[in-house]
């Protein structure tokens, strides 16, 4: 019987899951956390599909194409707006409640960057809503022992010989001890890289450990420089709270003052859409606004609010201490989702054999800016794909002995579990989330990518040289050189785009360039970092 395991557990690892089980096809999911915790229960915006009575997926997949600053691949991004609308029914079919209009249609949203309202939503909690009906799903499949779903575990590494990949090695945080897991295939299923970058909107849980350790060993990346500002959000100790992009799309507007004047920036540089322009056009206008720069949705009225609105009223509430019925609400741009990661085929497998990934670690459908409503989207149509191309896999009747590859890791492990610390990887993790919001901010330049570059080959240097702090968690440790890496290859990435496109805006090459109308992939080969350019779907 096939067996496939899945590194994460959030939308697109159980949407891999699920349609694998349907098929007949055996899974084990692993992560740290409970699937209810991932970050994908968070997105509160909605997800898109043309069910509109004015749309097509022609013209969804140009928003898509156009947003993404036309680098993404015409067919793929095609393939995921037509399954779109059969996504929708799906979800209903297992339980999504999507708000709907008084004639009973399903309800759709403006989002930034679509020509078109087909944002549909399911009141203020459409990620936690769609996670919660597919964990109901899951739940029927391991009761059939189909699915299987592992917690408190954590990516090490994958077991690769010759170019194909045989299972992982995980490590059991609570018990110290190291686990192996064979499979048929493997999954990637584990989101952006957050914790790179520190506070941003999206879960701390995912760090990018797992694509920065298999870009180690010989995976390669794509598109690593484009990195998504969301406009809208508003700071906390923790992390950046996200404004959703509806709260736009209701009609609120973005202004700064002038002196007792309001300044409507975006409508007066882009007409009456303006305040709903792609993510990329609407950070760089706040962070080029010459003061601080407000979200209104006062004049939307309390009960709009309430019914449509609600999770930012609450979240306003909570973390600014601002009543949004009566006060505009100061709005920063932060890091919000990247566009790159593991590169795949448009089958979703890696650049090593019957290694998929999927979701947000995967950098397929977005080009260079994503379309608001395209993640849930995507993290559900990917992990899909993955599983029917899996299907058409043949079993790995024998693995290679990989015996002595795990004793030298577990003795790796051991030796940093009694050695006595003499640097902190947790400070060195700071310090590197600090860099790379300094060197990749909203507009970037060569000199401050050389700082940035020149830093982390400094702590790349001491990270192989010196034992790491055990006493916080042995994960810590062992995940910081794979991150450095991973931190090394964006930054040369962006270095080498000479040109602006999409979220990459580079104050030195301000323009768009054709010698530049591809994907970067980036690859880890005799210690050096190999930048070159493909099609969306080449790898
Ligand atoms: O603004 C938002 O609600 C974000 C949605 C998304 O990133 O798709």
């Amino acid at each position: 019987m096939k067996h496939v395991l899945i590194i994460g557990s959030g939308l697109s690892g159980l949407s891999c899951a699920i349609e694998l089980a349907e098929k007949g096809i055996h899974s084990t999911l692993v992560s740290p956390y409970s699937s209810e915790r991932a970050q994908s229960v968070m997105a509160a915006g909605g997800i898109n599909a043309a069910i509109g009575a004015d749309d097509s997926v022609n013209q969804h997949a140009e928003d898509t194409l156009k947003s993404g600053g036309s680098i993404a691949g015409k067919e793929v991004v095609t393939g995921l707006c037509s399954a779109a609308p059969e996504i929708i029914r799906q979800l209903e079919g297992i339980g999504v409640v999507f708000s709907r209009n008084e004639d009973g249609k399903v309800a759709l949203r403006a989002f930034g960057g679509q020509s078109r309202n087909r944002t549909a939503y399911a009141g203020a909690s459409t990620g936690k809503q769609i996670m919660s009906a597919l964990i109901r799903v899951a739940r029927k499949y391991e009761c059939q022992n189909i699915i299987n779903r592992l917690l408190g575990l954590q990516f090490h590494s994958a077991l690769i010989k010759d170019n194909k990949c045989y299972g992982a090695l995980l490590y059991n945080e609570k018990e110290r001890k190291t686990e192996t897991i064979y499979a048929d295939a493997v999954v990637i299923a584990t989101g952006g890289q957050n914790v790179l970058f520190g506070k941003t909107t999206g879960s701390m849980q995912c760090d990018g450990y797992v694509a920065a350790k298999l870009y180690e060993q010989g995976a390669c990346l794509k598109n690593l420089e484009f990195i998504q500002y969301h406009p809208t959000t508003i700071e906390t100790p923790q992390k950046r709270m996200l404004i959703t992009e509806a709260a736009r799309g209701e009609g609120g507007r973005l202004y700064y003052m002038d002196g007792k004047r309001r300044v409507y920036f975006m409508e007066e540089k882009y007409g009456e859409r303006g305040n709903l322009m792609p993510r990329d056009i609407v950070s760089k206008c706040i962070y080029d606004a010459p003061s601080q720069v407000y979200l209104d949705i006062s004049f939307l009225g309390k009960k709009l609010i309430e019914s449509r609105l609600f999770e930012v009223s609450e979240l306003c509430r909570k973390y600014a201490v601002l009543d949004v019925t009566k006060e505009s609400i100061p709005v920063y741009p932060s890091v919000h989702f990247f566009m790159g990661g593991l590169a795949v085929r448009r089958d979703h497998k890696t650049s090593i054999d019957n290694l998929y990934a999927v979701g947000e670690c995967a950098s397929m459908y977005h080009g260079a800016n994503r379309l608001g409503g395209n993640s849930l989207l995507s993290a559900i149509y990917s992990g899909q794909i993955a599983a029917k191309a899996i299907n058409e896999l043949a079993e790995n009747k024998e693995h290679p002995d990989f015996n002595e590859y795990i004793s030298a890791q577990e003795g790796m492990l051991n030796g940093q579990l009694s050695s006595q610390s003499n640097f902190s990887a947790v400070y060195i993790r700071y310090e590197i989330a600090k860099l790379m919001n300094d060197c990749l901010g909203i507009t970037r330049t060569e000199e401050k990518l050389l700082e940035g570059i020149q830093s982390v080959d400094y702590y790349l240097a001491i990270s192989e040289k010196l034992t790491y702090d055990s006493d916080v968690s042995p994960y810590i440790g062992y995940s910081l050189h794979p991150m450095l890496l991973l931190a090394r290859a964006i930054l040369t990435s962006a270095l080498a785009r000479k040109e602006t496109r999409g979220a990459h805006i580079r104050n030195d090459y301000p323009e768009r360039s054709n010698e530049f109308a591809f994907c970067s992939v980036c690859k880890y080969q005799n210690r050096e970092h190999r930048i070159s350019y493909v099609k969306e779907d080449e790898l």
